[in-house]
Protein backbone atom coordinates (compact mmCIF):
# COMPACT_ATOMS: atom_id res chain seq x y z
CA UNK A 1 0.00 0.00 0.00
CA UNK A 2 3.09 2.06 0.89
CA UNK A 3 6.16 2.84 -0.86
CA UNK A 4 9.30 4.77 -1.10
CA UNK A 5 9.96 7.83 -3.41
CA UNK A 6 13.84 8.48 -4.36
CA UNK A 7 14.34 10.39 -1.54
CA UNK A 8 13.16 7.85 0.50
CA UNK A 9 9.72 9.11 2.27
CA UNK A 10 7.26 7.03 2.70
CA UNK A 11 4.27 7.65 -0.54
CA UNK A 12 0.64 6.12 -0.47
CA UNK A 13 -0.43 4.17 -3.91
CA UNK A 14 -3.92 6.88 -4.47
CA UNK A 15 -6.89 5.94 -6.62
CA UNK A 16 -8.76 8.46 -8.34
CA UNK A 17 -12.37 6.91 -8.83
CA UNK A 18 -14.16 9.10 -11.35
CA UNK A 19 -10.42 10.36 -13.09
CA UNK A 20 -12.01 11.36 -16.46
CA UNK A 21 -14.30 14.31 -14.53
CA UNK A 22 -13.42 18.11 -14.67
CA UNK A 23 -12.62 17.91 -11.31
CA UNK A 24 -11.27 14.44 -11.03
CA UNK A 25 -8.80 14.26 -14.03
CA UNK A 26 -6.97 17.16 -12.58
CA UNK A 27 -6.90 15.93 -9.58
CA UNK A 28 -5.67 12.48 -10.46
CA UNK A 29 -3.01 14.43 -12.76
CA UNK A 30 -1.98 16.66 -9.87
CA UNK A 31 -1.47 13.87 -7.26
CA UNK A 32 0.68 11.72 -10.17
CA UNK A 33 3.26 15.03 -10.86
CA UNK A 34 3.90 15.62 -6.81
CA UNK A 35 5.11 11.97 -7.66
CA UNK A 36 2.45 9.47 -5.85
CA UNK A 37 1.87 6.28 -7.56
CA UNK A 38 -1.87 6.86 -8.98
CA UNK A 39 -4.35 4.10 -10.11
CA UNK A 40 -7.64 5.68 -11.95
CA UNK A 41 -11.14 4.64 -12.75
CA UNK A 42 -13.83 6.35 -14.81
CA UNK A 43 -16.85 5.05 -16.01
CA UNK A 44 -16.15 6.18 -19.64
CA UNK A 45 -12.64 5.15 -19.72
CA UNK A 46 -11.68 7.26 -22.93
CA UNK A 47 -11.86 10.22 -20.57
CA UNK A 48 -9.20 8.99 -18.04
CA UNK A 49 -6.98 8.05 -20.62
CA UNK A 50 -4.81 10.62 -21.27
CA UNK A 51 -3.97 10.34 -17.27
CA UNK A 52 -1.51 7.46 -18.74
CA UNK A 53 0.84 10.06 -20.18
CA UNK A 54 1.85 10.65 -16.33
CA UNK A 55 2.55 7.26 -15.64
CA UNK A 56 -1.36 6.69 -14.05
CA UNK A 57 -2.45 3.34 -14.14
CA UNK A 58 -5.90 3.48 -15.90
CA UNK A 59 -7.95 0.80 -14.58
CA UNK A 60 -10.86 -0.90 -15.90
CA UNK A 61 -13.20 -1.59 -12.54
CA UNK A 62 -13.42 0.66 -9.42
CA UNK A 63 -12.32 -2.29 -7.64
CA UNK A 64 -9.16 -2.99 -9.53
CA UNK A 65 -8.17 1.19 -9.38
CA UNK A 66 -8.83 0.54 -5.30
CA UNK A 67 -6.98 -2.66 -5.21
CA UNK A 68 -3.05 -1.90 -3.56
CA UNK A 69 -4.32 1.46 -2.68
CA UNK A 70 -3.75 3.26 0.62
CA UNK A 71 -5.80 5.98 -0.11
CA UNK A 72 -9.05 6.30 -2.63
CA UNK A 73 -10.71 9.14 -3.66
CA UNK A 74 -14.12 9.63 -4.95
CA UNK A 75 -14.61 12.65 -7.11
CA UNK A 76 -17.66 11.65 -9.57
CA UNK A 77 -21.28 13.64 -9.94
CA UNK A 78 -23.31 12.49 -7.31
CA UNK A 79 -24.27 10.59 -4.37
CA UNK A 80 -25.54 7.63 -6.55
CA UNK A 81 -22.62 7.40 -8.39
CA UNK A 82 -20.56 7.22 -5.33
CA UNK A 83 -22.90 4.46 -4.00
CA UNK A 84 -22.40 2.41 -6.81
CA UNK A 85 -18.57 2.56 -7.76
CA UNK A 86 -17.63 1.98 -3.58
CA UNK A 87 -20.47 -0.21 -2.72
CA UNK A 88 -21.67 -3.80 -3.87
CA UNK A 89 -19.48 -6.75 -4.70
CA UNK A 90 -18.04 -5.31 -7.10
CA UNK A 91 -17.25 -1.86 -5.42
CA UNK A 92 -14.05 -0.54 -4.22
CA UNK A 93 -14.79 -0.98 -0.78
CA UNK A 94 -14.76 -4.72 -1.80
CA UNK A 95 -10.60 -4.62 -1.44
CA UNK A 96 -10.30 -2.14 0.61
CA UNK A 97 -7.73 -3.67 3.32
CA UNK A 98 -9.61 -2.80 7.32
CA UNK A 99 -10.15 -4.82 9.90
CA UNK A 100 -13.13 -6.13 8.42
CA UNK A 101 -11.29 -7.44 5.67
CA UNK A 102 -10.93 -10.73 4.22
CA UNK A 103 -8.45 -12.66 6.36
CA UNK A 104 -4.80 -12.58 5.01
CA UNK A 105 -4.23 -8.53 4.93
CA UNK A 106 -2.00 -6.67 6.97
CA UNK A 107 -4.06 -5.44 9.99
CA UNK A 108 -4.43 -3.77 13.16
CA UNK A 109 -7.60 -2.61 14.96
CA UNK A 110 -7.11 0.95 14.46
CA UNK A 111 -8.81 1.67 10.80
CA UNK A 112 -7.09 4.76 10.01
CA UNK A 113 -3.58 2.98 10.78
CA UNK A 114 -1.18 3.27 8.30
CA UNK A 115 -2.00 -0.65 7.30
CA UNK A 116 -5.71 0.52 6.45
CA UNK A 117 -7.13 1.98 3.67
CA UNK A 118 -8.93 5.59 3.73
CA UNK A 119 -11.89 6.66 1.46
CA UNK A 120 -11.47 9.95 1.23
CA UNK A 121 -15.16 11.42 -0.31
CA UNK A 122 -14.49 14.83 -2.20
CA UNK A 123 -17.79 14.44 -4.44
CA UNK A 124 -20.51 16.98 -3.33
CA UNK A 125 -23.42 14.50 -2.26
CA UNK A 126 -25.12 16.32 0.90
CA UNK A 127 -25.68 15.32 4.47
CA UNK A 128 -27.65 12.16 4.21
CA UNK A 129 -25.69 10.52 1.75
CA UNK A 130 -22.32 11.41 3.22
CA UNK A 131 -23.43 9.58 6.56
CA UNK A 132 -24.31 6.65 3.77
CA UNK A 133 -21.18 6.69 3.01
CA UNK A 134 -19.71 7.03 6.51
CA UNK A 135 -21.56 4.06 7.55
CA UNK A 136 -20.20 2.09 4.35
CA UNK A 137 -16.92 2.47 5.29
CA UNK A 138 -17.16 1.98 8.92
CA UNK A 139 -18.35 -1.77 8.22
CA UNK A 140 -16.32 -2.40 6.10
CA UNK A 141 -13.52 -1.53 8.88
CA UNK A 142 -12.14 1.55 6.59
CA UNK A 143 -11.29 5.12 7.42
CA UNK A 144 -13.63 7.53 6.37
CA UNK A 145 -12.77 11.04 5.28
CA UNK A 146 -15.34 13.55 3.83
CA UNK A 147 -14.00 16.25 2.59
CA UNK A 148 -15.72 17.79 -0.33
CA UNK A 149 -13.72 21.24 -2.38
CA UNK A 150 -14.37 24.70 -3.29
CA UNK A 151 -13.10 25.73 -6.54
CA UNK A 152 -13.67 25.03 -10.23
CA UNK A 153 -12.07 23.95 -13.48
CA UNK A 154 -9.06 26.34 -13.31
CA UNK A 155 -8.33 25.70 -9.84
CA UNK A 156 -8.43 22.35 -9.97
CA UNK A 157 -5.72 21.99 -12.93
CA UNK A 158 -3.43 24.90 -10.87
CA UNK A 159 -3.71 22.65 -7.81
CA UNK A 160 -5.37 25.66 -6.02
CA UNK A 161 -8.45 23.62 -4.69
CA UNK A 162 -9.94 24.61 -1.40
CA UNK A 163 -10.37 21.92 0.79
CA UNK A 164 -12.76 21.44 3.33
CA UNK A 165 -11.21 18.76 5.46
CA UNK A 166 -13.52 16.46 8.23
CA UNK A 167 -12.86 13.33 9.49
CA UNK A 168 -10.22 11.08 11.83
CA UNK A 169 -7.61 13.45 13.36
CA UNK A 170 -5.52 10.37 12.87
CA UNK A 171 -6.20 10.19 9.59
CA UNK A 172 -4.69 13.77 8.75
CA UNK A 173 -0.97 13.02 8.35
CA UNK A 174 -1.33 10.61 6.16
CA UNK A 175 -3.94 12.77 3.78
CA UNK A 176 -1.83 16.21 3.99
CA UNK A 177 0.77 15.73 1.10
CA UNK A 178 -2.00 14.77 -1.15
CA UNK A 179 -4.40 17.32 -0.37
CA UNK A 180 -1.04 19.57 -0.43
CA UNK A 181 -0.68 18.60 -3.88
CA UNK A 182 -4.17 19.52 -4.61
CA UNK A 183 -4.86 22.40 -3.22
CA UNK A 184 -3.76 25.68 -1.96
CA UNK A 185 -5.29 25.31 1.39
CA UNK A 186 -6.98 22.85 3.84
CA UNK A 187 -9.73 23.94 5.97
CA UNK A 188 -10.12 21.29 9.29
CA UNK A 189 -13.88 21.55 9.81
CA UNK A 190 -14.61 18.90 12.27
CA UNK A 191 -16.25 15.35 12.31
CA UNK A 192 -16.96 13.48 8.79
CA UNK A 193 -19.88 15.34 7.74
CA UNK A 194 -19.00 18.80 8.47
CA UNK A 195 -17.17 19.60 5.62
CA UNK A 196 -20.06 18.79 3.24
CA UNK A 197 -22.08 21.35 5.49
CA UNK A 198 -19.60 23.68 5.21
CA UNK A 199 -20.02 22.62 1.42
CA UNK A 200 -23.14 23.64 1.29
CA UNK A 201 -22.91 26.64 2.80
CA UNK A 202 -20.44 27.90 0.49
CA UNK A 203 -22.45 26.42 -2.52
CA UNK A 204 -25.52 28.40 -1.81
CA UNK A 205 -23.36 31.69 -1.92
CA UNK A 206 -22.33 31.01 -5.24
CA UNK A 207 -25.58 29.97 -6.58
CA UNK A 208 -27.29 32.80 -5.24
CA UNK A 209 -23.91 35.21 -6.51
CA UNK A 210 -24.53 33.66 -10.07
CA UNK A 211 -28.23 33.58 -9.57
CA UNK A 212 -28.99 37.52 -8.84
CA UNK A 213 -25.63 37.84 -11.38
CA UNK A 214 -28.15 36.19 -14.23
CA UNK A 215 -30.66 38.26 -13.62
CA UNK A 216 -28.98 41.53 -13.19
CA UNK A 217 -27.45 41.42 -16.46
CA UNK A 218 -30.78 39.94 -17.87
CA UNK A 219 -32.32 43.55 -15.76
CA UNK A 220 -29.87 45.90 -17.87
CA UNK A 221 -30.19 44.38 -20.98
CA UNK A 222 -33.95 44.80 -21.33
CA UNK A 223 -33.99 48.38 -19.54
CA UNK A 224 -32.20 49.22 -22.26
CA UNK A 225 -28.57 49.22 -20.49
CA UNK A 226 -24.96 47.93 -21.30
CA UNK A 227 -24.08 45.46 -18.34
CA UNK A 228 -20.68 46.85 -19.19
CA UNK A 229 -22.23 49.99 -17.47
CA UNK A 230 -23.51 48.41 -14.11
CA UNK A 231 -19.88 46.42 -14.05
CA UNK A 232 -18.30 49.67 -14.40
CA UNK A 233 -20.66 51.17 -11.84
CA UNK A 234 -19.36 48.80 -8.90
CA UNK A 235 -15.58 48.71 -10.41
CA UNK A 236 -13.21 48.91 -7.17
CA UNK A 237 -16.13 49.16 -4.80
CA UNK A 238 -16.96 46.65 -2.00
CA UNK A 239 -20.24 45.32 -4.58
CA UNK A 240 -17.39 44.14 -7.05
CA UNK A 241 -16.03 40.42 -7.66
CA UNK A 242 -14.24 38.70 -9.49
CA UNK A 243 -16.17 35.91 -9.50
CA UNK A 244 -19.25 37.90 -10.84
CA UNK A 245 -17.41 39.48 -13.12
CA UNK A 246 -15.62 35.84 -14.45
CA UNK A 247 -19.32 34.66 -14.90
CA UNK A 248 -20.86 37.69 -16.12
CA UNK A 249 -18.67 37.46 -19.27
CA UNK A 250 -19.54 34.10 -19.72
CA UNK A 251 -23.54 35.47 -20.05
CA UNK A 252 -23.14 38.43 -22.24
CA UNK A 253 -20.79 37.00 -24.21
CA UNK A 254 -22.73 33.73 -24.14
CA UNK A 255 -20.09 31.68 -23.63
CA UNK A 256 -20.99 28.32 -21.38
CA UNK A 257 -18.42 26.02 -22.03
CA UNK A 258 -18.88 24.07 -18.89
CA UNK A 259 -16.58 24.54 -15.84
CA UNK A 260 -19.23 23.75 -13.30
CA UNK A 261 -22.02 22.19 -15.24
CA UNK A 262 -25.49 23.61 -14.65
CA UNK A 263 -26.52 20.00 -14.01
CA UNK A 264 -24.53 19.84 -11.02
CA UNK A 265 -25.16 22.89 -10.06
CA UNK A 266 -29.06 22.49 -10.08
CA UNK A 267 -28.10 18.98 -7.75
CA UNK A 268 -26.26 21.00 -5.30
CA UNK A 269 -28.72 24.05 -4.79
CA UNK A 270 -31.84 20.82 -4.17
CA UNK A 271 -29.07 19.62 -1.74
CA UNK A 272 -28.56 23.00 0.15
CA UNK A 273 -32.99 22.64 -0.22
CA UNK A 274 -33.04 19.71 1.19
CA UNK A 275 -30.28 20.44 4.15
CA UNK A 276 -32.47 23.62 5.16
CA UNK A 277 -35.60 21.95 5.39
CA UNK A 278 -34.38 18.79 7.51
CA UNK A 279 -33.53 21.87 9.93
CA UNK A 280 -36.54 23.50 9.69
CA UNK A 281 -34.64 26.92 8.03
CA UNK A 282 -36.83 29.10 6.44
CA UNK A 283 -34.67 30.19 2.76
CA UNK A 284 -37.17 31.19 0.06
CA UNK A 285 -34.32 32.42 -1.85
CA UNK A 286 -32.22 28.81 -1.42
CA UNK A 287 -36.02 27.47 -2.74
CA UNK A 288 -36.53 30.05 -5.73
CA UNK A 289 -32.65 29.80 -6.76
CA UNK A 290 -33.40 25.97 -6.57
CA UNK A 291 -36.18 25.30 -8.77
CA UNK A 292 -34.71 28.22 -11.55
CA UNK A 293 -31.68 26.31 -11.88
CA UNK A 294 -33.30 22.82 -12.14
CA UNK A 295 -35.28 24.92 -14.91
CA UNK A 296 -32.15 25.84 -16.76
CA UNK A 297 -30.83 22.18 -16.70
CA UNK A 298 -33.43 21.20 -18.28
CA UNK A 299 -32.16 22.85 -21.34
CA UNK A 300 -28.78 23.35 -20.74
CA UNK A 301 -27.73 21.04 -17.96
CA UNK A 302 -24.33 20.61 -19.91
CA UNK A 303 -23.36 24.05 -20.07
CA UNK A 304 -21.57 26.00 -17.52
CA UNK A 305 -23.58 27.03 -14.66
CA UNK A 306 -23.56 31.00 -16.13
CA UNK A 307 -25.76 29.31 -18.60
CA UNK A 308 -28.63 29.96 -16.24
CA UNK A 309 -28.93 33.33 -17.71
CA UNK A 310 -30.46 31.77 -20.61
CA UNK A 311 -33.44 31.47 -18.61
CA UNK A 312 -33.73 34.90 -17.97
CA UNK A 313 -31.93 36.60 -21.01
CA UNK A 314 -34.63 39.19 -22.64
CA UNK A 315 -34.03 38.41 -26.40
CA UNK A 316 -32.99 34.17 -25.82
N1 LIG B 1 -16.92 21.44 -11.57
C1 LIG B 1 -16.88 22.19 -10.49
O1 LIG B 1 -16.71 23.41 -10.55
C2 LIG B 1 -17.01 21.57 -9.13
C3 LIG B 1 -16.50 22.29 -8.03
C4 LIG B 1 -16.58 21.73 -6.75
C5 LIG B 1 -17.20 20.49 -6.59
N2 LIG B 1 -17.70 19.84 -7.67
C6 LIG B 1 -18.33 18.54 -7.43
O2 LIG B 1 -17.38 17.56 -7.81
C7 LIG B 1 -18.07 16.40 -8.34
C8 LIG B 1 -17.55 16.12 -9.75
O3 LIG B 1 -17.83 17.25 -10.55
P1 LIG B 1 -17.24 17.43 -12.02
O4 LIG B 1 -17.43 18.85 -12.35
O5 LIG B 1 -15.89 16.80 -12.13
O6 LIG B 1 -18.31 16.56 -12.85
P2 LIG B 1 -18.16 15.83 -14.27
O7 LIG B 1 -17.11 16.45 -15.10
O8 LIG B 1 -19.54 15.73 -14.81
O9 LIG B 1 -17.65 14.38 -13.85
C9 LIG B 1 -18.50 13.49 -13.18
C10 LIG B 1 -17.83 12.17 -13.00
O10 LIG B 1 -18.77 11.24 -12.40
C11 LIG B 1 -18.84 10.08 -13.23
N3 LIG B 1 -20.16 9.46 -13.12
C12 LIG B 1 -21.36 10.06 -13.25
N4 LIG B 1 -22.35 9.16 -13.02
C13 LIG B 1 -21.75 7.98 -12.76
C14 LIG B 1 -22.23 6.68 -12.43
N5 LIG B 1 -23.54 6.42 -12.33
N6 LIG B 1 -21.32 5.71 -12.21
C15 LIG B 1 -20.00 5.97 -12.29
N7 LIG B 1 -19.48 7.17 -12.60
C16 LIG B 1 -20.35 8.17 -12.82
C17 LIG B 1 -18.53 10.59 -14.61
O11 LIG B 1 -18.20 9.52 -15.46
P3 LIG B 1 -18.33 9.70 -17.05
O12 LIG B 1 -17.08 10.45 -17.47
O13 LIG B 1 -18.41 8.33 -17.57
O14 LIG B 1 -19.57 10.50 -17.31
C18 LIG B 1 -17.36 11.52 -14.29
O15 LIG B 1 -16.21 10.77 -13.99
C19 LIG B 1 -19.55 16.72 -8.28
O16 LIG B 1 -20.09 16.23 -7.08
C20 LIG B 1 -19.56 18.25 -8.25
O17 LIG B 1 -20.75 18.76 -7.68
C21 LIG B 1 -17.61 20.33 -8.93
Amino acid sequence: MAGKTETGAETETVAVIGAGGIMGLPIARNIARAGFPVRAWNRTRSKAEPLAADGVHIAGTPAEAARGAGIVITMLSDADAVTATMGGPGGALSVMPGPNAEPGGDRTDDPHGPHHALWVQMSTIGEPATKRCAELANGRGVGFVDAPVLGTRQPAEAGQLVILESGPEEARGRIRPIFDAIGSKTIRVGEAGAGTRLKLVANNWVLAVVAAGAETIALAQGLGLDPGLFFGAIEGGGLDMPYLRMKGKAMTERNFEPAFPLRLAAKDADLVRAAARDRGLDLPVADAIADRLAAGAKEHGDLDLAATYLTSAPDR
